[in-house]
């Protein structure tokens, strides 16, 4: 199966439309039941450094920074919407486009959850520069392009009653996830000077953690 772009749904809706909001509480569940905030909760904490700083790219609703705020690993966050209004007060909000954005220099830690497979190739190395300029750690969590994942993602879809941009976005979504090394490698992380780990887990998370060696 080919990774294949195509425009997501959400992405071109104003953030307050009905269908937006319906399918954030959508992505809430799929999130849920993928286990991603658990799986950052116990990934990262033990991967920082003291004074360091986390962004959260793509932080979208704002559910994942704030767990992790909550926990302890003051997160702030990035997205092309606004600042969610339960965003914590100790974080950040940078509203702006990941490719426009200037503030990389700050960060020592970069997560993102569910925002990397929107890019293409030539995004992605972009953004992998960018982030690698600074940046001592990497985690990622997006979904392996399994034609079993759109199964089991339809399944889903239909027990919790998800709409049309929640079943769209998801569908295309996995046909833009990864596979293997797929991420680290057009993330373009030199091999020489970064040591990574990606796995996926029986319900189609793909995981990578990426750290700058010693
Ligand atoms: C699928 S949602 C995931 C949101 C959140 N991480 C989650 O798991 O619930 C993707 C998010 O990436 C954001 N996004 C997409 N393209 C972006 C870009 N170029 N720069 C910044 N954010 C972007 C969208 O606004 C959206 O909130």
């Amino acid at each position: 199966m080919i990774r294949k772009l195509t425009p997501e749904l959400l992405d071109s809706l104003p953030p307050n439309d009905p269908r937006a909001k319906g399918s954030r509480r959508d992505l809430r569940i799929f999130n849920a039941v993928l286990g991603s905030a658990r799986w950052f909760r116990h990934t990262l904490p033990p991967r920082l450094r003291p004074g360091e700083r986390v962004l959260e790219i793509g932080a979208g609703s704002g559910e994942l920074g704030a767990a992790l705020t909550r926990a302890g690993v003051v997160t702030d966050g990035l997205d092309l919407g606004p600042r969610p209004a339960a965003w914590p007060v100790a974080a950040r909000w940078h509203r702006a486009d990941v490719f426009a954005f200037t503030g990389w220099g700050d960060y020592e830690v970069v997560i993102g959850n569910l925002i990397f497979h929107h890019f293409d190739a030539a995004g992605l190395r972009l953004l992998g520069t960018r982030m690698a300029a600074q940046a001592r750690v990497i985690v990622a969590c997006e979904l392996a392009r399994w034609p079993v994942s759109q199964r089991l993602f339809a399944a889903l879809c239909a027990v919790v009653r998800a709409n049309d941009v929640s079943r769209h976005d998801g569908r295309v979504s996995i046909e833009a996830g990864f596979l293997g090394e797929e991420l680290p490698e057009l993330l373009g992380l030199d091999p020489a000077v970064w040591r990574w780990r990606v796995g996926t887990n029986c319900l189609g998370s793909y995981q990578m953690v990426a750290e700058r060696r010693a």
